[in-house]
C-alpha cells in the first residue's frame, strides 16, 4: 500500500490529520479492494446517466470513463497505489482518477454517495457470484444423476437411526441428495432476484437533489428493479444475510453427504472407494488412507453457519439509515463464497471419481433383516391386519436371531410355525431385488423409479430453471 495520496477526499472540515492506527482500523480497502471491478462497472453507468442527463458534458463522462477503464487495467496489471491513507475501494479509485484525468474526475461523485455505492457494488458482486455457484452446484447434480444411473440396480442397505432398516437402491440414495441440492439451487436463485434491485440513486440517505434517471442506470447494470426507498437501499444488509441463509442450508447438505461419505469409506461400511487424488495419508501409520476432502467439507460448514449468525447480529441493532458497522459485512460474505465454490468444486470432482463396492453394499443389504417388512407386507396380503402381522415378523425375527439365519435363509417349514398363511410364494418377496422392485410408484427405490427419476432429474437441469 502506498500512502502517496494522503489528502482524504473528506478532509475539507477536519483540522487534524486522522490518528494513524485510527486510519488503519477505520480502512476497509485491505478487504474491499475485491470489489474493484463492480464500483467501476457502478461508476461507468453512473457516469453514462449524468452525462445522458447532461449533469456532466458529454465530453466529462467520456473523460471519466476512459479513465476508469484505464484503471482497471492497471489493477489488473498489479500497477495500482492502493493505499490506506484513502480508507476504501471507492476512494482509492476515485482518487486516482482524478489524478489521471484531472477536474473532471473530481464531478464524478455527483449524486452519489458511498453509500449507495457500496451497496451497488456489494449487490453486483453478489449477483455473479450466485451465478457462478449455481454452475458449479449444476454441475455437481449432473455427477450425482450419472451416479445414480449408473448404480440403479445396486442395492445396498437403507437405514434410520443407522440401524439397517430396508434395502434400497444405492442410485436412489444419490438421488436423494440431488433432491436437496435442487432446492438449494432453487433457493440461490430466489435469494438472486432480491440481491439484483439497484440502490444507486439513494446516495447518502435522502436521494439526490439532481435530476437523476435512476431506470436508466439499472438498465445499464442489468437490474432487475429499484430499491423504492433510499433510507432502505443504504441500510439493509438482508440480502446478504439472505444468501448466508441459502449457503449455511447448501453446506449443512453437503456435510451430511460427507458424514455419509466418511462412514461408507470406513472398514466398517466399506461401501464405496474414494479416488486416492482426493485423500491423504498418514505421517505415521503408513495404511492409512483418510476422507480428508469431506471432513474438511463437513468442517467448514462451521464457518459459514457462524458468518451467518455474525452478520444477523450486525445487524440487529443498527438504526436507520447507513452505519459504518456495515463494513463488517464483506469479509463473511467474501469467505462463505470462496468457501461454497471450493466445497461444490471439490465434490463434483470426487464424486465423479469415485468407486461403488456393489458386492459389500448387497452384502451390508443383507444383514440386519431388512425384508422384514416385506414379510408383514405379504401377509397383509393374505389377509392378516398389519399390527398382527407385525407381530408375527417379530416372532420370526427373533428366532432368526437365536438360530443365526436370516428371513429368506429359513425353510418353509420354519417360516410356517409363525403363520400358516405363508407359502412356497414367499421366497421372492424375501429377496433383496424383489423388496426393492417392489417399491415401484413415483419416489420409490425400485430400480425402474430410479431411472425415471433420473430421467426427470437431467430435464429439470437442462431446463436450467
Ligand atoms: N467502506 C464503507 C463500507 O464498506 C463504504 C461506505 C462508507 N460510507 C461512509 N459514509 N463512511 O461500508
Amino acid at each position: 500500500m502506498s500512502e502517496q495520496h494522503s489528502h482524504k477526499p473528506w478532509g475539507g472540515r477536519f483540522t487534524q490529520p486522522t490518528d494513524a492506527f485510527v486510519e488503519a482500523f477505520t480502512a476497509s480497502v485491505t478487504f474491499d479492494r475485491r470489489l474493484y471491478h463492480y464500483d467501476i462497472q457502478g461508476s461507468i453507468a453512473h457516469a453514462r446517466m449524468l452525462a445522458h442527463v447532461g449533469v456532466l458534458t458529454e465530453a466529462e463522462g467520456r473523460a471519466i470513463i476512459e479513465g476508469l477503464e484505464a484503471i482497471e487495467a492497471e489493477i489488473e496489471a498489479g500497477d495500482f497505489p492502493w493505499s490506506v491513507a484513502l480508507e476504501d475501494v471507492h476512494m482509492n479509485i476515485e482518487a486516482r482518477l482524478t489524478e489521471r484525468i484531472g477536474e473532471s474526475g473530481k464531478k464524478l461523485h455527483t449524486g452519489r454517495s458511498r453509500n449507495d455505492q457500496v451497496a451497488t457494488d456489494l449487490r453486483l458482486y453478489l449477483r455473479d457470484e450466485i451465478d457462478a455457484i449455481r454452475a458449479e452446484l449444476e454441475r455437481l447434480q449432473g455427477t450425482l444423476v450419472d451416479l445414480a444411473e449408473r448404480e440403479a440396480d445396486t442395492i445396498m442397505p437403507g437405514f434410520t437411526h443407522l440401524q439397517v432398516a430396508q434395502p434400497v437402491t444405492f442410485g436412489h440414495h444419490m438421488l436423494a441428495w440431488f433432491e436437496m441440492l435442487e432446492r438449494d439451487r432453487q433457493r440461490l436463485k430466489e435469494c438472486r432476484s432480491r440481491v439484483n434491485v439497484m440502490p444507486l440513486g439513494a446516495a447518502a440517505l435522502a436521494g439526490t437533489s439532481f435530476p437523476i434517471d435512476r431506470e436508466y442506470t439499472a438498465g445499464l447494470l442489468g437490474f432487475e428493479g429499484l430499491c423504492e426507498n433510499s433510507l432502505d437501499a443504504v441500510s439493509d444488509r438482508d440480502f446478504v444475510i439472505e444468501f448466508l441463509a441459502a449457503a449455511s442450508l447448501l453446506m449443512m447438505h453437503l456435510s451430511r453427504f460427507s458424514e455419509e461419505l466418511i462412514l461408507w469409506s470406513s472398514q466398517q461400511f466399506d461401501f464405496i472407494e474414494l479416488a486416492d487424488s482426493f485423500c491423504t495419508g498418514s505421517s505415521i501409520m503408513p495404511q492409512k488412507k483418510n476422507p480428508d476432502v469431506p471432513e474438511l467439507v463437513r468442517g467448514k460448514s462451521a464457518r459459514v453457519f457462524g458468518h451467518l449468525m455474525g452478520l444477523l447480529t450486525l445487524m440487529k441493532a443498527q438504526p436507520l439509515a447507513y452505519n459504518k458497522d456495515n463494513q463488517e459485512d464483506k469479509e463473511p460474505l467474501f469467505d462463505t463464497v470462496d468457501t461454497l465454490k471450493g466445497a461444490l468444486k471439490v465434490y463434483a470432482d470426487m464424486m465423479g471419481a469415485m468407486t461403488v463396492k456393489r458386492e459389500r453394499c448387497r452384502e451390508a443389504a443383507r444383514a440386519g433383516f431388512s425384508t422384514a417388512t416385506d414379510l408383514a407386507d405379504y401377509l397383509v396380503r393374505k389377509g392378516l391386519p398389519f399390527r398382527d402381522a407385525h407381530e408375527v415378523v417379530g416372532k420370526a425375527v427373533h428366532y432368526g436371531l437365536t438360530e443365526g439365519k436370516d428371513l429368506s435363509e429359513m425353510s418353509l417349514e420354519e417360516l410356517r410355525r409363525f403363520s400358516a398363511v405363508i407359502d412356497e410364494d414367499v421366497f421372492e418377496i424375501l429377496t433383496l431385488e424383489g423388496s426393492v422392485a417392489a417399491r415401484n410408484h413415483r419416489g420409490g427405490t425400485a430400480p425402474e423409479q430410479v431411472r425415471r427419476q433420473v430421467a426427470r432429474a437431467r430435464e429439470r437441469l437442462d431446463r436450467h430453471p
